[in-house]
């Protein structure tokens, strides 16, 4: 069986997706779960682009390097090709739910979720968009998306 399989969307993938991302490789990696882990955006604008400097320099307080990270936009074979697709706030979620029916011909298998609905309390909410606020709001992005990570791992036996 294929390692169980997780994409975190949200619609740059410059900002909060790519955070999600090394927030969950780090956790993964500290629990020794096995993962496969990607990020998207629902637009494509900023394909090929790195992270935000704003991200990248959130993840290196961190101790985490996503300056090679490049975004994408979410594909129809993504949709079967993660277990498991959390999009970042209600709209990336609307926006998922729209393309999924019609990706792949109805074949779609991926689970798509909020992902701040692993967070008790926290159900329902979004992970704030930071690209056009403060570096504080990219740090309440990276604690958001921790946190997340750490009740996926938590979830998935980690
Ligand atoms: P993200 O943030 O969805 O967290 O990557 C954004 C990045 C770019 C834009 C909006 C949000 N934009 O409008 O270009």
């Amino acid at each position: 069986m294929s390692q169980p399989s997780v994409l975190f969307v949200c619609l740059g993938n410059i900002c909060r997706s790519p955070l999600a991302e090394a927030a969950l490789r780090a956790e993964a990696v500290a629990a020794g779960l096995a993962l496969t882990i990607d990020s998207a955006g629902t637009g494509g604008w900023h394909a090929g682009q790195p992270p935000d400097s704003r991200a990248i320099a959130e993840a290196a307080r961190h101790g985490i390097d996503i300056s090679g990270y490049r975004a994408r936009q979410v594909r129809p074979e993504d949709f079967q090709r993660f277990g498991q697709i959390f999009a970042l706030d209600q709209q990336n979620l609307r926006d998922l739910r729209r393309i999924a029916p019609s990706a792949l011909m109805g074949r779609s298998t991926a689970r798509v979720s909020l992902l701040m609905d692993l967070v008790p309390g926290r159900e329902g909410t979004a992970v704030i968009d930071p690209y056009g606020g403060s570096d504080e709001d990219f740090a309440e992005t990276w604690s958001d998306v921790r946190e997340a990570a750490r009740r996926l791992v938590a979830r998935m036996g980690g």
